[in-house]
């Protein structure tokens, strides 16, 4: 039997000195400091030194307890044993609440049980295979548009994924490209309320108090109501499309034909939540962690020379299949590795409802509980040259992660209902681009992260496409 190019032993593993851009982590008076001075800094620069090494590490000044927890037993505590004690943040609802109104990923309770139960279907594999197609003609698409921009343009990476990564989650939705008019509104109003929305920053998270919630800006909130209003009206075409006898096999359609115990759908306004959860979760996330993918594909050409001789001897010139996704093995390690290296949801908050104790750490009630996958895949104790980029630590044959040790999608009953999604997505789209094109940052040396929404090259990365030759693809 021939086996796949990703088991085979042919490619050298990684050089040893390169190391992915990280901050270096502060100590914890120099970040008590900046509290106290109120500097604004990103918080991926005030994750102590600590916070690598402890189980639990509180965070000192402000208004409100923090604590940043680190050990996988507790992080499991947190999000599986004792989540009824762990709601997720008011932050969160704050920031996102607008936008997503009760959808999966801000809601709570009985809402949230009754309302996952319903959408789980969505995500099978068999529905995943449904709408393979829709997903393929989308980077189809897009590998065309980067064609036509010209050999050697110059472009915002992260930018141009965020392009295709809506393209394909909103076919996936809704059947139809980003490109016609309203669905190019919604991207529009989404992106402003992303640029505006409150975000996590340390000043923002220390002076938070769950009983006055930070106030959005009119103009965030008018965006808000803008893409609700778009997806809104795609849902009444939809079922004016369904009255014509018109059959659709998408994300939309599973969640409008959904029926709970008692045989009720979503009402219209729910369903409006669920697809702009299922929107906004399923692109900025994938086209984060693409950009970084890419980034560090260049900077490693071993890495990069493994990853398209296995699409070429997997795939040779035909398009990506459905079933080639289980074959594209080292594709699928070099994309885990990415998402434990730049994890696009860096810091998971959740609040205290009663005092509660995490290790040896007394938490009283109101604590905000940040469980940062950033840390948790960087933590010595954890990993093994934590901040090297080595996707064999994912090749069949390594030893599996300690359980809560890896926890790109979350972790219990709140993981992410998107993860086959979006690892196929994410092999679709290395798979067919990299065979046609080279992405070469311009200043490779000048990278830093950021963490916004997701983790984003601070001021963009600016990246030079070069097209290859296509009898190599
Ligand atoms: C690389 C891509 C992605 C990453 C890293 C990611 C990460 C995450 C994480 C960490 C959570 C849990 C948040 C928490 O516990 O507070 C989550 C939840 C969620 N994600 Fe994703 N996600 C990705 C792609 C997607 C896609 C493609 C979809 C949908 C098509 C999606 C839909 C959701 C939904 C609906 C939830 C809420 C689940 C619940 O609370 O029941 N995600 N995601």
């Amino acid at each position: 039997m021939l086996r796949p190019m990703g088991q085979m032993k042919t490619f050298p593993t990684p050089p040893l000195l390169w190391r992915p851009p990280a901050p270096q982590p502060p100590g914890g008076l120099r970040v008590a400091w900046w509290i106290a001075s109120r500097q604004r800094r990103d918080l991926l620069e005030v994750v102590t030194a600590d916070s690598y090494r402890q189980p639990v590490t509180p965070i000192p000044v402000g208004r409100r307890k923090v604590f940043v927890v680190s050990d996988p037993d507790l992080i499991r505590y947190v999000f599986v044993d004792a989540r009824t004690n762990y709601p997720k943040s008011d932050l969160m609802r704050a920031a996102l609440g607008p936008l997503l109104g009760e959808g999966l990923l801000v809601s709570d309770g009985d809402t949230w049980v009754h309302d996952r139960q319903m959408l789980d279907p969505a995500f099978a594999q068999m529905r995943l295979e449904q709408v393979f197609p829709l997903m393929q003609q989308a980077v189809r698409e897009h590998a065309e548009h980067l064609v036509a921009l010209g050999d050697g343009i110059v472009v915002d990476l992260e930018e141009e994924l965020s392009r295709v990564t809506a393209d394909v989650i909103f076919r996936a939705i809704f059947s139809e490209p980003i490109a016609g008019a309203d669905a190019a509104e919604v991207f529009a109003a989404f992106m402003r309320f992303q640029r505006g929305a409150p975000q996590f920053e340390l000043d923002v998270v220390l002076r938070s108090d769950p009983a006055a919630p930070e106030p959005t800006p009119p103009a965030v909130l008018e965006d808000a109501r803008a893409v609700r209003r778009l997806i809104g009206k795609l849902v009444d075409r939809r079922r004016a499309a369904l009255a014509r006898g018109e059959t659709f096999v998408d994300f939309a359609q599973t969640a409008i034909d959904a029926r709970d115990d008692q045989g009720q759908p979503f009402s219209q306004e729910r369903l409006i939540d669920q697809l702009t959860v299922l929107f906004l979760a399923g692109h900025e996330t994938s086209a984060s962690a693409l950009t970084w993918t890419l980034f560090m594909l260049n900077q490693q050409p071993e890495a990069l020379a493994r990853l398209r001789a296995e699409v070429l001897s997997v795939m040779g010139t035909r398009p990506m299949a459905f079933a080639d996704a289980k074959s594209l093995q080292w594709t699928r390690a070099v994309f885990r590795e990415a998402l434990r290296l730049y994890p696009p949801a860096a810091f998971l908050t959740r609040v205290a409802l009663a005092d509660d104790q995490l290790g040896e750490v007394q938490v009283p009630r109101g604590s905000l509980i940040v469980v940062s996958p950033w840390v948790v895949h960087r933590h010595a104790a954890l990993w093994s040259d934590a901040d090297r980029f080595d996707p064999t630590r994912f090749t069949d044959g390594a030893p599996a992660p300690r359980p809560g040790s890896y926890i790109p999608f979350g972790m219990g009953p709140r993981v992410c209902t998107g993860a086959s999604i979006a690892q196929l997505e994410a092999q679709l789209i290395l798979a067919e681009h990299l065979r046609r094109f080279e992405f070469d940052p311009i200043h490779p040396e000048r990278v830093k992260p950021v963490s916004r929404v997701t983790i984003r090259p601070r001021g963009g990365m600016l990246c030079r496409i070069l097209q290859r030759d296509r009898r190599q693809h």
